[in-house]
């Protein structure tokens, strides 16, 4: 996500924000910007887009800019493309005011129609411009900067970490968060600010988390509280600058998965329809083309919406479908699921189905991509920056994104019930995560004893077959152990000659009309000698020979595939910790492939 730093102190405060936000780079990003209060009550801003090397050119390192507070922020576009108009800090047209802001404000539209209407101009197409404008309003009517800061609070809907310069108070540095992170940093006669703690690490470790809607007032000489709230706690921060990054966590991976209930609950609920509803209605089929983890979002969603929606569904590989001219029905919807929004095959995929006239929707994380440009919509996952090179938590974001579309297909086409029991099934999702997270220590344990093993087999049935794909992919990404998955009545046709005494088989057993099926294939592998891991549905009663088992939570059957790609998600992490891998960066791969 976005990052934030702010300073206030005797140093010169650009250089200073300049290499915090190098500590922030990690996060990812796509603009940045500092604004620095200068002498005689000026604030002076830098900001570009693109990588912080053109920003450090930009303003010439920070030498030229004096003064000794300031803000500082790396950009993860949500509202607006990634263009330097759209950068933070932004400020407000009288120079007065200048904020830096991560998370969303779900209300903006309204409140900039407010805002419009009294004749503020604005010069971005972000939430976060709206806040700007209420500060320098409620200043002009006399408030306080702090007065300004709550009652503009007041105002927003949505999550938020801001840091706010104001013209008319030197030194002073303020700060308030809901939901989203903000650290105050002490240092010796100078304060900061800060989204995360490698930021400032190289300065202080003490740190203290304001709780929820508290306004905090830095000057060189402490924090201050403008209105009642617990006093501060500053704590001592034991953390490396690498594991700081990483949320205390051990890998990128590992903290991506964990962020998956949050992420889930976002994209199951923000943003826009999928689709506009007139074309909801019409939809005479649905083509998804996607590469890797994105391919097999596909897959899954094929197997629900067919069901929830009677329209055929089709599912290719984004390099074989630009080769291959499947005939496209007229009104027939062809879905783009990409994270990056770059990788070449699907983009070449995407160029080829419009050229042949299809609507195309794209799924995708990354804002402002190619593939979000071209399409001719546009769904964003919002799941953040996802660093770790194999794909966790926008996958699930994306397989909520396809869930979705085919509620609104459903709801179009079938009524409003049918769409509404999809959208009560995807809100037990996070806690069904976290379940599943929860329960680590029996993975492991799984883990423990198929990471010696050479080779592995996934098989499951209906919705469980693509979670299988799911599943092998990430074992195989990050353990580089050889995993293979099934329809599970397909195994015996050829590769059961290769399960021998000893192979792991992992039978994933959720669709409740499949488990009786799925259990034969798992009767005739052990009869072999495989060892098999079962994982199944809590509801599910599944008697079969097992070396070791896994309960899933149970959700809305079809749903199934999110808590269980999870789990799968956690065993390839465990094993990979087990042979003592870094997950973060496989061997050959790349997180975003963009050539052929
Ligand atoms: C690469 C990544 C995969 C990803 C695939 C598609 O192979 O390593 O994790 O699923 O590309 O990427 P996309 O950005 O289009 O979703």
């Amino acid at each position: 996500m976005c990052g934030i730093i702010g300073y206030t102190g005797v140093r010169p405060a650009a250089p200073l924000l300049l290499e915090g936000l190098g500590r922030l780079a990690y996060r990812g990003y796509d603009s940045a910007g500092i604004a620095v209060l200068a002498d005689g009550g000026r604030i002076v801003r830098c900001r570009a887009e693109g990588k912080l090397a053109r920003l450090l050119e930009k303003c010439q390192g920070g030498a030229e800019i004096p003064g000794t507070a300031g803000i500082g922020h790396t950009r993860w576009a949500t509202h607006g493309a990634p263009l330097e108009h759209n950068a933070h800090p932004h400020l407000d047209g009288g120079g007065r005011v200048a904020v830096v802001h991560n998370g969303i404000i779900e209300n903006w539209r309204e409140l900039r129609r407010e805002l419009a209407g009294e004749g503020y101009t604005f010069s971005s197409e972000t939430d976060t411009e709206v806040i700007v404008h209420l500060l320098a309003r409620a200043v002009a009517a006399g408030r306080t900067p702090a007065e300004a800061l709550r009652d503009t609070v007041g105002r927003l809907r949505g999550t938020y970490a801001l840091g706010v310069i104001f013209a008319c108070e030197p030194e002073v540095l303020y700060g308030v968060r809901r939901e989203s992170p903000l650290l105050v940093g002490r240092g010796d006669g100078e304060m900061f600010l800060a989204s995360d703690i490698p930021a400032i690490l190289p300065y202080t470790r003490l740190v203290w988390e304001p709780p929820t809607d508290t306004i905090v007032r830095l000057t060189p000489r402490g924090v201050t509280l403008p209105f009642p709230g617990d006093a501060p706690a500053f704590r001592e921060v034991t953390w490396d600058a690498a594991a700081a990054e990483r949320g205390g966590y051990a890998s990128f991976m590992e903290k991506e998965i964990h962020e998956i209930p949050q992420v889930v609950a976002h994209t199951a609920t923000e943003g826009e329809a999928l689709l506009p509803p007139s074309l909801a209605g019409n939809v005479t089929g649905v083509t998804f083309i996607g590469c890797g983890s994105a391919y097999h979002v596909g897959l899954a969603g094929a197997y629900f919406g067919e069901k929830l929606t009677g329209v055929p569904v089709r599912v290719f590989v984004a390099s074989e479908f630009r080769y291959h001219p499947v005939p496209l029905a007229p009104r027939e919807l062809v879905v783009a699921v990409s994270q990056s929004g770059e990788t070449a095959d699907t983009l070449a995929a995407l160029r080829e189905a419009k050229r042949r006239g299809a609507y195309v929707l794209s799924v995708v994380n990354v804002v402002g991509s190619t593939i979000a440009r071209e399409s001719d919509r546009v769904f964003y996952t919002q799941a953040g920056p996802e660093i770790a090179v194999a794909t966790t938590k926008a996958f699930c974001a994306q397989l909520v994104a396809v869930y979705r579309l085919f509620a609104e297909i459903a709801t179009a086409k079938r009524g409003r019930a049918v769409g509404a029991e999809v959208l009560s099934g995807l809100a037990k999702v996070p806690d069904a995560v976290r379940r599943v997270l929860d329960g680590r220590e029996g993975i492991r344990r799984m883990a423990h004893r198929i990471a010696q093993a050479e080779s592995a087999f996934f098989i499951g049935r209906g919705a469980d077959y693509p979670a299988c794909l799911e599943g092998s992919l990430k074992l195989k990404e990050i353990s580089y152990l050889h995993a293979e998955a099934y329809p599970a009545g397909e195994l015996k046709h050829g590769t059961i000659s290769l399960v021998t005494a000893g192979v792991p088989v992992i039978a994933l057993a959720t669709q409740s009309a499949l488990v009786g099926k799925t259990l034969s294939g798992v009767e005739e592998v052990h009869a072999r000698g495989a060892e098999v891991y079962l994982i199944t549905d809590e509801t599910l009663t599944a008697d079969a020979p097992t070396a070791a088992r896994f309960v899933l939570p149970h959700i809305h059957e079809m749903l199934m595939p999110l808590p269980a790609a999870v789990a799968f998600e956690l065993l390839a992490l465990e094993v990979a910790a087990e042979r003592e891998l870094d997950p973060d960066m496989p061997r050959n791969l790349a997180k975003s492939v963009t050539v052929e």
